[in-house]
Formats: C-alpha cells, sequence, structure tokens
C-alpha cells in the first residue's frame, strides 16, 4: 500500500497530492495571480509565489488525504522541464523533507507525467488507455505527438518548430486585449462565434511537426488592419475571431495526428497538457475518432491542466519499480521527453 507524496511546481502552480496504493485521496493546486497584471508569468515572481505556497499546499493535501508525513512511502517532485527558479522551490522542498523522513525520492518528467495523468484513478469509472498509444500532448509550452510504449518509454515523432499551441492561444488572447491566460477566454468566446468568419493560415511543412508562429502573425497583423479600417472591430467581432483562431489550431493539430495515426497504425489516440481542456479541441478529436474507429482518451478537465495527481501517478509507476533518485539530483529546466 504505498503512499506517495507528488510534488509540482514547474510553473505558475503549486501544487501537491497523495496517492495511497494507485488511488488519488487528495489533489490540491494554487493558481497565482500576481502574473496576470503582467500579461503572462514572471519568473522571479513565480518562484518567490511558490516559496509562499508550498508548506501551505503540502499541509493542506496531506490534512485532506488524512495522511502524516510519517505514513508517506516516496516523495515525486518535478525535475522539469519548466521554469528553474520555480522548479528549484519544488524540488528543494522534496529532498528536504524526504530527507528529513527518511524516505526515497522520485524524480519525474513533467511532459510524461501530463501523458501518465491518463492513470489517474479518483474513483470515477473511465477506461485507461492501453500500451501503445499515441498521445498529443498540447500545453503552454509543448505541442508534441508521442509514441507511448510503456510508462517510460516515450518517443517524440512531431512536434512545433516554433511556438506551442497553448502558447498561439495566449497570444491570440493578448493581440485581442484578454487577460493571461487566454487560452479558457478564447475558448469561451469561441462558443458563441462563427469558426468559418475569418480564414487563417495552416502552416505546410513536412513530416509530423507543426509550426504556429504564422498563424500568431497573421492573426496580429489582421486585428491591426481591420483595428484600422473600424475602431470598434474587436468589439463587434471579437467571438468570430477566437471561433476562427481556434478553429485554424485544432484543424493544424488533427490534421497531424490523422497522418501520425495513419502512419503508426495506433488505434488509440490521447489528449494531455492544458490546451486539452480546449473544448473545440475535445469535441473535434472525439468526431475524428468515430469517423476512424479510434479510441480517444480524454482526461478530466482537472487533470489536464497542472497538478501534482499526474506526478504522484508517475510516482507511483517508478515506486513499483524501485525507480528512485539521490539528494544530488538538481533540476532541469529543459529537460527532454
Ligand atoms: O499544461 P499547462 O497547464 O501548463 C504548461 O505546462 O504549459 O498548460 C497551460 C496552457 C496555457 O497556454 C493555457 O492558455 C492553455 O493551456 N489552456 C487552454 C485552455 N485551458 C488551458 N487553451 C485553450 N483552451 C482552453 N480551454
Ligand atoms: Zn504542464
Amino acid at each position: 500500500m504505498p503512499v506517495i507524496l507528488g510534488i509540482e511546481s514547474s510553473c505558475d502552480d503549486t501544487a501537491a497530492a497523495v496517492i495511497r496504493d494507485g488511488k488519488l485521496l487528495a489533489n490540491i493546486v494554487a493558481g497565482q495571480e500576481v502574473h496576470k497584471q503582467w500579461g503572462g508569468v514572471i519568473p522571479e515572481l513565480a518562484s518567490r509565489a511558490h516559496q509562499q505556497n508550498i508548506v501551505p499546499v503540502i499541509d493542506q493535501t496531506l490534512q485532506q488525504a488524512g495522511i502524516l508525513p510519517c505514513e508517506i512511502d516516496a516523495i515525486a517532485f518535478t525535475r522539469g522541464p519548466g521554469l528553474l527558479g520555480s522548479l528549484l522551490v519544488g524540488a528543494s522542498f522534496a529532498k528536504g523533507f524526504a530527507l528529513a523522513l527518511g524516505k526515497p525520492l522520485i524524480e519525474v518528467n513533467h511532459m510524461h507525467a501530463h501523458i501518465l495523468a491518463h492513470f489517474i484513478d479518483d474513483g470515477s469509472a473511465k477506461e485507461n488507455p492501453e500500451f501503445p498509444f499515441l498521445c498529443l500532448t498540447v500545453s503552454g509550452g509543448h505541442t508534441q505527438l508521442v509514441r507511448v510504449d510503456d510508462y517510460k518509454t516515450f518517443s517524440i515523432l512531431g512536434e512545433t518548430i516554433d511556438d506551442a499551441a497553448g502558447e498561439t492561444f495566449d497570444k491570440t488572447a493578448k493581440i485581442l486585449g484578454l487577460p493571461y491566460p487566454g487560452g479558457p477566454l478564447v475558448d469561451k468566446l469561441a462558443k458563441e462565434g462563427n469558426p468559418n468568419a475569418y480564414k487563417f493560415p495552416i502552416a505546410q511543412i513536412p513530416g509530423l511537426d507543426f509550426s504556429f508562429s504564422g498563424l500568431k502573425t497573421s492573426v496580429l497583423y489582421f486585428v491591426r488592419d481591420e483595428m484600422e479600417k473600424d475602431a470598434a472591430f474587436l468589439e463587434k467581432n471579437i467571438s468570430n475571431v477566437c471561433a476562427s483562431v481556434q478553429f485554424t489550431i485544432v484543424k493544424t493539430l488533427l490534421q497531424r495526428v490523422e497522418q501520425a495515426m495513419a502512419k503508426t497504425g495506433l488505434k488509440q489516440i490521447a489528449l494531455a497538457g492544458g490546451v486539452s481542456a480546449n473544448s473545440g479541441l475535445r469535441l473535434s478529436l472525439q468526431e475524428l475518432g468515430k469517423k476512424n474507429n479510434w479510441k480517444v482518451f480524454i482526461p478530466p478537465f482537472e487533470y489536464c491542466t497542472d497538478n501534482a495527481a499526474m506526478i504522484a501517478m508517475n510516482g507511483y509507476f517508478k515506486f513499483s519499480k524501485n525507480d528512485f533518485v539521490g539528494q544530488d539530483i538538481a533540476p532541469l529546466a529543459r529537460l527532454t521527453l
């Protein structure tokens, strides 16, 4: 009955979770309001906020789980990728706590954790993907098509050569004057708009890679030109712009998914990362899955964006293989898949 404490601090969410014998007992995420006024995450402010939040978040998580520190069997933490100052807070806390409790440490790759979030067991009835499967990981920093052969064998089949899908949502929101993080707001406004109102380009690049920087630039120039003609353009048409940009991002992503599924012959496709909360992407992938007879796995909203349940879940897999690390472990901002 291993009890795993998971700690996540790679960007601007301080999160902790407890998994006992593979079952989620508590999962707490503290966001950071401080970045809103700057229109993006300020690394220095993020690490300071983690420093303030980490002890109360872990305290509350253990209380909610009904677990005493002495009952913890291992501590799993995010080693990277992420903002170094943010990662250092979680990693240093995990190392100190493990040392004090005399328990092993488990390092977790944040991108593996997003994918393995599909295996979180919170008591709700759901089917898990079976290895091997294809995963489209779409977050603020990453856009990757990954073949997953087991809990530690991941191969990147394609990835973005410039901006990530989440970044494209957030930058579009910024151009439209919406606050950070803009992805959920673009999604909300898109529901009231026409996805075919405006046409934006889909980058034509070889292989299974993605490119979003052209789309971002084209949205910037389009809005600038329309505003020059009519200063009230955005006021009248913001929903149509959101729906059209979202349609283009989703179409770009799903084109590659279809190609990767055909190339690998896989029949299961999973979504992971913050952008998998996008309602347009969720719906379109379900429809594409039906058309192609694939099994589609979409995580519940709370496990799409950054959370520590996914870190504890990854820790649980590693615990079963005695996959521990020593106190000399250091976080890595650019840890690869
Ligand atoms: O995985 P995540 O929480 O953090 C990273 O590891 O990056 O992803 C955050 C990203 C942000 O870019 C945010 O705008 C985007 O996910 N996001 C969304 C939605 N919810 C979150 N993008 C589009 N539609 C949403 N509903
Ligand atoms: Zn993430």
